[in-house]
């Protein structure tokens, strides 16, 4: 399997901004010589994840989470590790090379993702030799880029098309039942699924098919024919064109969500890149929570009727309790009886993108909006109350914030009550606790503490590394942690990196796991200062020094002298003279 060399993991982890890939992501708060934000990894009312410049690292004190730059890309965007480290480097400008050649990823369902991929490939070639097909792709418009773009095809009539033209014996036809290619009829009989179909293939996050809608060139029903559920796709967790769009825009300022595969595919042939879309169901909070996770502000694009509100008021109800501070959702409601792949084509893509800026509606105008029709609001008390009762929970039900607060305020304007009388309760403006008052895990106590202490100072100041070459021997010693401290000395008395940095140079060693629980370890308070820190650190090796050697001499003394070798009696000899010379 290809690797990325360390060396460019290492560099590539350097050059990052900790604070400026987070920051992308998560609106942070400067707070001394860190960073603050409510953690995006649990709910929480009030910030108490840090994020730190210096040591390129990020901690939660809340619910513990911490890592580096890529485990954070990892963690928030649900990447794996090569994926953060490609979509970090994407955004510094930087290819990823490879050792020992290109080769795909390991999957759990690599074969599956395989045969789809045939399947892609068939269909395109399939589009390219059916005039029909392209005569129809024409009429609506789409260009032969576009096409190529999204990977548009043609599946052609038959009911055995994909097994002869791809040439399958009876574990790849089992394949292409598991990836959903295959239907099943009467006694068990299995026939192409898709036929006579305009394809469009459903590419994950990174590119790799995983699923396909299907449209007919004329008026049959159903329309539209998608993947069934399979191991690869869960449609309500799939977002249609957001690989597009990615790979278009990096990370765009803003996604726009429609309904349909053509409205996706040629809103992107006009320009706006950004369009994304549900694949013919009620946005999930799944699907959200994707959304959020690639920008910081949605805009949800529906049909002006009572169908398009409905779905619209589904949308905002999976979005509310994600719009976290930094974030925004607004809804575009489109004249009866157009969508979004007619608009643009008859106004083009600067009347849309005006329609956007001019006629979208902020999500909050959108729900008191919705709400005031249903609570009949004529302005009497009781429609106000009805829509005060209406509205609550639904605000409530967003994370905390300036923004819920606005929310609230603009509610309790709309009831015409004031805001301490919409929340009776002492929910807003709790105090925040202050950082002193953080809860802080201790160091368990254990024989390692004096080390881990050691690697705790070091990694959060690795130019202590310099001040003393470690003592060969610590690299065999009986100490444990020892050794790792006196590796940690070596890597960084030439470089000393933050300690995220250095996290990441060591992902990959025997040693990540114990590093890793170390990192979470505070460092000891008086080290804030440069004289006494540095005093500190060499007394932790003079003492660390000291329990090497003697926990060396029991070990040498247990064995019998006979069996020394020459180096051992040596060293021996050494250890002895030291000691008595001590007592
Ligand atoms: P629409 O009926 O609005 O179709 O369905 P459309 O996208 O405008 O299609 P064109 O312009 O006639 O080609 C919107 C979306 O709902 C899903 C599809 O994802 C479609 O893109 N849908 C629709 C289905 O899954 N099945 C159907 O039979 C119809
Ligand atoms: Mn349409």
């Amino acid at each position: 399997m290809s690797r990325i060399p360390q060396s460019f993991i290492d560099d590539l982890v350097a050059r990052a901004d900790i604070v400026e890939v987070i920051g992308s992501r998560v609106p942070l708060k400067k707070k001394g010589r860190e960073y603050a934000a409510c953690c995006p990894f649990h709910h929480e009312k009030s910030p108490s994840f840090f994020v730190s410049p210096d040591k390129q690292f990020y901690h939660c004190f809340g619910c513990g989470a911490h890592g580096t730059v890529l485990g954070f890309l990892m963690a928030f965007e649900r990447l794996d590790f090569v994926e953060a480290v490609e979509t970090l480097a994407g955004q510094l400008g930087l290819t990823v090379p490879r050792e020992g050649g290109e080769t795909p990823q390991a999957h759990p369902h690599a074969p599956l993702l395989a045969i789809l991929e045939d399947c892609a490939r068939f269909y395109q070639a399939e589009l390219k030799r059916t005039p029909r097909a392209i005569d129809y792709l024409k009429r609506r418009g789409v260009s032969g880029e576009t096409a190529a773009t999204f990977g548009l095809g043609y599946a052609p009539p038959g009911f055995d098309t994909l097994e002869r033209a791809l040439r399958l014996d009876r574990q790849g036809i089992d394949r292409l039942k598991q990836a959903g290619m295959l239907s099943e009829g009467e006694h068990g009989r299995l026939y192409d699924r898709f036929r006579e179909r305009v394809m469009f293939p459903i590419r994950d996050r990174r590119g790799r098919v995983i699923a396909f809608g299907g449209r007919v060139l004329g008026d049959e029903k159903p329309k539209y024919l998608n993947s069934p559920e399979t191991p690869l796709f869960h449609k309500g967790h799939e977002l249609y064109g957001l690989f597009e769009a990615r790979k278009a825009l990096g990370r765009p300022d803003r996604l726009l969500v429609v309904e349909g595969y053509m409205d996706v595919v040629m809103l992107a042939q006009h320009g706006l890149r950004e369009a994304i879309a549900t694949l013919g169901t009620a946005v999930t909070r799944e699907q959200v929570d994707l959304m959020f996770r690639h920008t910081a502000q949605v805009v949800f694009c529906f049909d002006g009727d009572e169908a398009g509100r409905r779905a619209a008021w589904r949308a905002l109800e999976a979005t509310l309790p994600q719009l976290r501070d930094g974030l925004d959702a607004r809804f575009l409601f489109l004249p009866e009886g157009e969508d979004p792949d007619s608009l643009v084509r008859q106004e083009g893509a600067e009347a849309f993108r005006a329609r956007i800026g001019h006629e979208a509606l902020g999500f909050d105008a959108f729900l008191l909006e919705e709400l005031a029709r249903q609570a009949e609001d004529d302005g009497t008390p009781a429609a106000r109350a009805r829509l005060k009762t209406l509205a609550l929970p639904l605000i409530q039900g967003m994370p905390a914030g300036v923004l819920k607060d606005l929310v609230l305020d603009k509610l309790a304007a709309r009831v015409g009550v004031s805001i301490d009388r919409l929340l009776p309760s002492k929910e807003r403006l709790a105090p925040r606790p202050q950082a002193h008052e953080r809860p802080v895990r201790p160091a368990e106590p254990g024989r390692a503490t004096a080390l881990r202490k050691a690697i705790v100072l070091l990694l959060h100041y690795p130019e202590l590394a310099a001040r003393r070459a470690p003592d060969p021997a610590w690299a065999q010693s009986p100490v444990p942690g020892l050794p790792l401290l006196a590796l940690l000395i070596d890597h960084l008395r030439s470089r000393p990196t933050p300690m995220g940095v250095t996290l990441e140079h060591f992902r990959a060693s025997p040693h990540a796991r114990v590093l890793e629980a170390i990192s979470r370890l505070p460092p000891p308070r008086e080290s804030e200062d440069i004289e006494v820190r540095e005093r500190m650190w060499l007394d932790m090796l003079e003492h660390i020094a000291a329990t090497h050697n003697r926990a060396r001499l029991r070990q040498l003394t247990e064995r019998p002298f006979a069996e020394l070798q020459p180096l051992e009696r040596q060293e021996l000899l050494r250890l002895t003279t030291l000691q008595s010379s001590r007592e």
